[in-house]
């Protein structure tokens, strides 16, 4: 049986049905519907902040908090995360600028950030990479000197908590993924956790084309509605989460126990919780890993380079960068399959694979 980074929580047919049926009752399957309401209320509770706007995608959310918050010319960003937080800015016509990260925690390094600014910098996009927390502190103190936006890239870090509250309600916005990969997930979609009051309702017109009401346009919009189908679906996952996070432990803790010994994995932060979303692993050289993953494609076992290349390599880059510690880090790095649905018995058979690879 084939063993892929990880597999999508399917919640309970019936229940999922239930809402299909009022869907189909109600005949409004998307424009602001009443489930995508019902989740927006249910995740603010849930994850503990105030205003949740949900959208097609967690590259539709990042998108949208960089023209709700003004950005333009220059934003320093880490090198080191999936390919959208990147593509997402220059998308919108602004360059990244790579500020390096830290090698054993993964995320941006504050001190890199500081030298990237220039008079040009309009923001700072920091990702808490595999749900780690990023140094929170030091990166809005710099935006403070410098009167940047802070958006925090938290597509990992659904449920996390930094110093005993949401992770999200940090920065201008935090912007999460809900792709059906995730820990908690609406097949497609995202979310923008707007902590700036100033651009809340500027998000909602946002995301329906910038249309304010039936006869005002004030703003350049676009279309990234979260649609019923997607929202019922969260509903559904949403009641599902304890079970989803205590078997997604169970397997974290068993990769830690059968491999922390001989393998590093990230640093995590003592002031972040964990959600146990990502197991990386992180080879002495790259071809260790490629002799790794080698032996595990032979078994039908398919961890994922999470995350390679580094962003600073990408061929579209203008100008030209180099992060040496994320380049080094993205070759060696390997994310192991973990999901709700890996036995203990599948587990083994990647540990075993990895340890017998590694002698
Ligand atoms: C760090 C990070 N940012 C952004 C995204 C993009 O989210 P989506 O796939 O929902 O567009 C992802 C998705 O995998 C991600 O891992």
């Amino acid at each position: 049986m084939r063993i892929d980074i990880t597999k999508t929580w399917l919640p309970d047919r019936k229940k999922f049905d239930t809402y299909v049926d009022i869907i189909y009752k109600n005949g409004w399957v998307t424009n602001n519907g009443p489930l995508v309401r019902e989740l927006e209320e249910r995740l603010s509770d849930y994850l503990g902040v105030e205003d949740v706007i949900l959208t097609s995608s967690g590259t539709a959310a990042l998108e949208t908090a960089y023209r709700a918050l003004g950005l333009r010319d220059f934003a320093v960003t880490t090198p080191f995360s999936f390919v959208a937080t990147t593509s997402s800015l220059v998308a919108n016509g602004i360059k990244p600028i790579f500020a390096d990260i830290d090698p054993e925690t993964l995320t941006i390094d504050p001190e890199q950030i500081e030298k990237q600014i220039t008079a040009h910098t309009t923001a700072i996009v920091p990702v808490h990479v595999f749900g780690n927390a990023c140094e929170i502190d030091a990166i809005e103190s710099i935006a403070r000197r410098h009167s940047l936006k802070v958006i925090y890239d938290a597509a990992h870090a659904f449920g996390v908590e930094f110093r005993g509250e949401s992770i999200l309600k940090r920065g201008d916005i935090s912007v999460l993924s809900f792709h059906a990969t995730k820990l908690f997930h609406t097949i497609e979609g995202g979310a923008l956790i707007v902590n700036d009051k100033r651009v809340v309702q500027k998000s909602r017109y946002l995301i329906n084309f910038g249309i304010e009401g039936p006869e005002s346009i004030p703003s350049l919009g676009t279309n990234a509605k979260m649609n019923e189908f997607e929202a019922a679906m969260g509903l559904c996952v949403l009641d599902d989460m304890d079970t989803i996070l205590q078997r997604r432990e169970e397997v974290y803790r068993r990769y830690e126990k059968a491999l922390s010994s001989i393998l590093p994995t990230q640093k995590r932060k003592s002031d972040s919780s964990m959600n146990f979303a990502y197991y990386p692993v992180i080879f002495e050289s790259e071809e260790t890993l490629k002799r790794v993953q080698r032996a595990l494609n032979e078994k039908s076992i398919y961890p994922r380079r999470y995350f390679y290349p580094s962003l600073d390599s990408l061929s579209y880059i203008e100008p030209k960068q180099y992060c040496p510690l994320s380049r080094d880090i993205s070759c060696r790095i390997l994310t192991l399959p973990i999901s709700p649905y890996l036995s203990e018995d599948m587990q083994k058979g990647i540990t075993k694979c990895i340890i017998e690879k590694l002698r």
